[in-house]
């Protein structure tokens, strides 16, 4: 077993990577938009119940999983769930139920990315094209700009080879020297750019009609639309707060397994948790609508994804200054983007280096091989279809960009909640200079949580029933033949590697913990 492992080399630069793990496209992407479509204010009130009951709880078992993971030499989901199953469920069913949990995480890390780092490419790709006035050209529309860029093959590889080969670097480099390096820059960078964009939207203005500003903007935001409220925005809210918070994709938990015993881990993770939430909730609020309303009015904001990529860029190319501005937002969307994919690679990489003992570059080496075989169809099917729908990118990101993520908290929950022996809630409030209330286990981790979670997947799985996602063919296709074999495709994609990722868990566990398993009966404690 590995006892060298590495540990975070000072507390700002692991809150730092933390909160750069959280604080993703998800922030200044995903959530202006989902408030926008989803009843503005009132989309807040499930959005902070989401973060009470479930992000909050999920987040400490995930920091207190990874750092018990950590002290048994394991920065990997299929381990932590493994250990902390075994003494209720004994060796010989844990062993399953974690092999489930690592093919999950395999799935999400490695799929999530076939299409994330694109976006992250193409938001490099948008920086440039910004400064360098890519898209000044006005007789082409920016959407149409955009459905070019997706199919321009010169583009999409060059800016996602240059992610992807940014990324192994960092990754390669290792915790201290990578991943804290890269996020010690990064987020101060990121927060001073939007703090630049801010006070800019903030002074615009009526650029165009009197009746559109940036703070007419942000009351669209803000001023609660009531009628708009009701279970699929809860759905909405619940699946943003998975997604910000990086919950379900065992990314928190893989950084905190280099904890060290009594690392404080209640406070770091409250500390990420508020900055993640300022970041998106005031950060990400306050540019991309506000901005939007100023030049485009209302109907601007109809267009959700195409926000960032559609909407801004048509902004940028008309407003003063706009080649600088387009440039800093792309770039805020690249850094944000970066230190949530690098979490996402370090996962894959400690599989490499734990079960195989494979160096970290040959590890590194192999992801990346493996990040450019799963990713390829999400380039290759705009510019072989002609088309801009990109189904298996959005097959995917149903499966383990959204669905699967809540599968894996509730499980987290539960083996934190019935299957762990003794109480989780001193192993969470190991070395904590404030500690978590009791309740936190007996009421919220036990009962609360789990109960939440239960309601949300019912309803997730209807709404999923309703768009056709469990049919051959799902709705979104039904129209357009020649899509269904990328939807297809993702599927199977999928499953091989959920059948690799089950198969190589549950041999990777039986070799470490054969004895114990065989025996059936615990042997081994730390
Ligand atoms: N938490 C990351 C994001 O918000 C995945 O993008």
């Amino acid at each position: 077993m590995d006892n060298k492992r590495e540990n975070w080399g000072s507390k700002l630069g692991l809150i730092l990577a933390m909160a750069g793990n959280a604080i993703g496209l998800g922030n200044f992407w995903r959530f202006p938009y989902q408030a926008a479509k989803n009843g503005g204010g009132a989309f807040m009130i499930p959005y902070i119940i989401a973060l009470l009951l479930l992000g909050i709880p999920i987040t400490l078992v995930e920091w207190m999983q990874g750092r018990l993971g950590g002290r048994y030499g394991h920065g990997t989901v299929g381990y932590m769930i493994y250990l902390q199953s075994r003494e209720r469920l004994k060796p010989k069913k844990a062993i399953i139920l974690g092999s489930i949990c690592g093919m999950i995480i395999i799935g999400v890390t490695l799929l999530v990315n076939s299409y994330y780092n694109h976006i992250i490419g193409w938001t490099l790709g948008y920086s440039f094209l910004s400064a360098t006035g890519g898209y000044a050209d006005k007789s082409v529309s920016t959407a149409q700009f955009f459905v070019n860029y997706i199919q321009n093959p010169k583009y999409v590889f060059l800016f996602w080879i240059i992610s992807l080969s940014c990324l192994a670097f960092a990754v390669t480099r290792g915790i201290q020297k990578g991943i804290e390096a890269w996020a010690k820059l990064m987020m101060p960078v990121l927060y001073i750019f939007s703090f630049v964009l801010i006070i800019k939207t903030l002074t615009l203005g009526t650029p165009v009609k009197p009746d559109w500003s940036a703070l007419k903007g942000l009351s669209y935001i803000w001023t609660p639309r009531w009628g708009d409220l009701n279970f699929k925005t809860a759905l909405a809210a619940s699946g943003q707060i998975f997604f910000t918070l990086s919950i379900g994709m065992g990314i928190i938990q893989n950084y905190a397994s280099y904890l060290k015993k009594d690392d404080d881990i209640v406070n770091s993770a409250l500390c990420t948790i508020s900055l993640n939430e300022f970041a998106e909730v005031i950060l990400g609020g306050t540019i991309a609508i506000p901005i939007t309303y100023a030049f485009m009015g209302p109907e601007g904001l109809s267009q959700s994804i195409g926000l960032s990529f559609i909407s801004l860029p048509n902004i940028f190319r008309t407003m003063a200054g706009g080649k600088v501005l387009g440039t800093l937002w792309f770039l805020i969307l690249f850094f944000a983007g970066f230190t949530s994919a690098i979490a996402m690679y370090n996962y894959l990489v400690s599989i490499f280096q734990e079960e195989f003992g494979f160096s970290r570059s040959k590890s590194s080496l192999l992801v990346f091989t493996a990040y450019i075989v799963v990713g390829l169809p999400v380039c290759l099917e705009p510019i072989l279809t002609k088309t801009a729908t990109l189904s298996y990118f959005t097959e995917l990101d149903n499966w383990v960009g959204t669905y699967l993520l809540v599968v894996m908290g509730l499980i987290e929950v539960i083996a934190t909640g019935w299957l762990m022996k003794g109480n989780p809630i001193d192993e969470i409030n190991r070395g904590a200079y404030f500690k978590a209330p009791k309740w936190l286990y007996t009421v919220m981790i036990r009962f609360v949580t789990p109960i939440t979670i239960i309601i949300i997947l019912l309803g997730s799985t209807i709404d999923y029933i309703k768009e056709g996602y469990f049919k051959l063919i799902p709705n979104f296709v039904k129209d357009t033949p020649n899509l269904v074999p990328w939807v297809n495709g993702a599927r199977l994609v999928l499953i091989f590697i959920f059948i690799l990722g089950f198969i190589g868990t549950y041999r990777s566990i039986k070799n470490k913990y054969s004895k114990e398993i065989e025996e059936n009966k615990v042997l081994i404690i730390k």
